[in-house]
C-alpha cells in the first residue's frame, strides 16, 4: 500500500478551478519532484498534501487514513503525528541558536516528548545533516544552505512518515542545494517518502519519479539518463 494515494484530486479557490484529476501513490522511502509553471498550483497541492488545506473533491489516503474526509482539526493532528513540512524559506528567529530553533516548536505542545529522545534524535540528524558543529551557534551567523538544514531537522523532530518541501533550494546556489538535496535524500534510508516542488532541473534529477503539474493532472516524466 503506498504510503500517499491521492485519487481525482481537484482544487478550486471561490469556483475557480486551480486543477483536478490529480492522482498521485507515493511509495514509503520514494523521493518525488513535483514541477511546473508558477501559477499550476504546486504549493496548492503541496499544501493539500501536508494537510494544511482542504481539497474540493477527490480523495486523500495517507498511511491508511482518509484526510479528505477529516476537518481541520483532525488534520491538524495528522499533521502533527505524520507530516513535517518545509518552504523556500525556512522562517527562524535570528538571535536564538541553531538547537534552540529547532526546539521552539515543542515549547508550544501540551504533551511534552522525553527530552532525552528528542536530544538524541537531534545529535544524530544533525550529524547526518553534516550541522553538528553548528548547533549553538545563532542562526543569524549560518549561511542559507545552513539554516535550510536546520529548518529540515526541525521538520523531523517529530519522525513524521512523509516530508513536504515546497521549493526547499528555491533560495540556494547549486552546490548549496545539492547539500541540502543529499540530505533529504538520506531520509530514504529511514523509509521516509519526501514530495518536493521546484523548478530546479536538477533536484528533480535527483529524485526517484518526477510529475509535471498541469490544469488536468500530474503528468509522470520519464528520466532521460
Ligand atoms: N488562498 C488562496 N485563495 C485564492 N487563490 C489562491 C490561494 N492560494 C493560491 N491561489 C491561486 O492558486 C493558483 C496556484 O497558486 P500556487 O501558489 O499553488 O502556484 P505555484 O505553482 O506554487 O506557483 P509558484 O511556482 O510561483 O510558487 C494561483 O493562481 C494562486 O493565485
Ligand atoms: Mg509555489
Amino acid at each position: 500500500m503506498p504510503l500517499v494515494a491521492l485519487t481525482s484530486i481537484a482544487k478550486e479557490f471561490k469556483g475557480s478551478t486551480v486543477f483536478e484529476n490529480v492522482d498521485l501513490a507515493v511509495g514509503k522511502g520514494t523521493t518525488i519532484a513535483i514541477k511546473g509553471k508558477s501559477g499550476i498550483g504546486k504549493s496548492t497541492l503541496l499544501n493539500i498534501v501536508a494537510g494544511l488545506e482542504k481539497t474540493t473533491s477527490g480523495q486523500y489516503m495517507l498511511d491508511g487514513e482518509d484526510l479528505s474526509q477529516m476537518n481541520l482539526n483532525d488534520l491538524s493532528d495528522v499533521r502533527k503525528r505524520k507530516i513535517g513540512y518545509i518552504s523556500q524559506h525556512s522562517p527562524m528567529i535570528p538571535k536564538l541558536t541553531a538547537l534552540e530553533n529547532i526546539v521552539v516548536p515543542l515549547w508550544f505542545e501540551k504533551k511534552r516528548e522525553n527530552s532525552d529522545n528528542i536530544t538524541k534524535r537531534i545529535e544524530q540528524l544533525s550529524y547526518l545533516f553534516e550541522i553538528n558543529h553548528l548547533l549553538h551557534h545563532k542562526i543569524e551567523k549560518l549561511s542559507g544552505g545552513e539554516i535550510q538544514r536546520v529548518g529540515i531537522i526541525r521538520s523531523l523532530i517529530k519522525e513524521p512518515r512523509l516530508l513536504v518541501a515546497d521549493e526547499p533550494t528555491g533560495a540556494l546556489d547549486d552546490e548549496t542545494a545539492l547539500i541540502v538535496l543529499m540530505c533529504l535524500n538520506e531520509l530514504k534510508t529511514g523509509g521516509v517518502s519526501v514530495i518536493i516542488a521546484t523548478h530546479s532541473a536538477m533536484v528533480a534529477k535527483h529524485c526517484d519519479e518526477v510529475y509535471q503539474l498541469t490544469k488536468e493532472g500530474l503528468i509522470r516524466e520519464t528520466l532521460s539518463c
